[in-house]
């Protein structure tokens, strides 16, 4: 199963797919810790991306879909993956589903998850706490709010209008929005 997480930013996406990959067994890929990991590790591209990340502007598309095109290039994703993150234009979209119709393996699944803005906003202020990641302080996350409204929103109309779009509520519980999850994927919620 091949599957496109979409929401914004604090909405769960990294948090369902983490649990999404025990159920379904099919990685998680996050362009977001893609990025942080390359910054962590000072290569030239991450280090590029970190100050455009911590302005919460989107990296250049070019380098993102160097860096899709080599995950997607492993074995591992056979079966299929959870992709958290990207696309995150419609240029993005769009060069995604080249490459997927290249492999012959185009995406199965758009799922939108959907959270109020407060609870948003709450819940990224709960994670500066925690994590201090550098891209949470209130500043950015607007910018972040603003780049997610202009660029990212209208991804989901890209998806609903090739049929492949559901939206689920990311309020509540974290196991309650897996098993929404997992029901919009018609996956047996009983299994492990
Ligand atoms: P990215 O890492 O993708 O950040 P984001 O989309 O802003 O998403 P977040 O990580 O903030 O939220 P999330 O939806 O994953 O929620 P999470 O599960 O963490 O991107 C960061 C930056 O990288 C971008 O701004 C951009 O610069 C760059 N970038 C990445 N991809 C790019 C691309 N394709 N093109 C260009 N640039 C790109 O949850 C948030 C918090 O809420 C956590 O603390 C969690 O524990 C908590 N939480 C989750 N679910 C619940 C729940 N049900 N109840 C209560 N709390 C919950």
């Amino acid at each position: 199963m091949r599957i496109v997480l979409l929401g914004a930013p604090g909405s769960g996406k990294g948090t369902q797919a983490a649990l999404m990959v025990e159920r379904l067994g099919i990685p998680h890929i996050s362009t977001g810790a893609l990025l942080r990991n390359a910054a962590k590790r000072g290569t030239e591209l991450g280090l590029k991306a970190k100050s455009i990340i911590d302005r919460g502007e989107l990296v250049p598309d070019e380098i993102m879909s160097d860096m899709i095109e080599e995950r997607l290039g492993r074995e591992d994703v056979a079966d299929g993956f959870i992709l958290d993150g990207y696309p995150r234009n419609l240029a993005q979209a769009k060069s995604l589903d080249t490459m997927l119709e290249r492999l012959n393996q185009p995406t199965n699944e758009a799922i939108q998850i959907d959270v109020d803005l407060d609870q948003l906003v709450k819940r990224i202020a709960r994670r500066a706490k925690k994590e201090g990641r550098s891209d949470d302080t209130e500043e950015v996350v607007r910018n972040r709010m603003r780049v997610y409204h202009e660029q990212t929103a209208p991804v989901i109309d890209y998806y609903a209008d090739r049929g492949l779009l559901s939206h689920v509520l990311g309020d509540g519980e974290v196991e309650e929005v897996l098993e929404r999850i997992l029901s919009v994927l018609s996956v047996n919620q009983t299994s492990t």
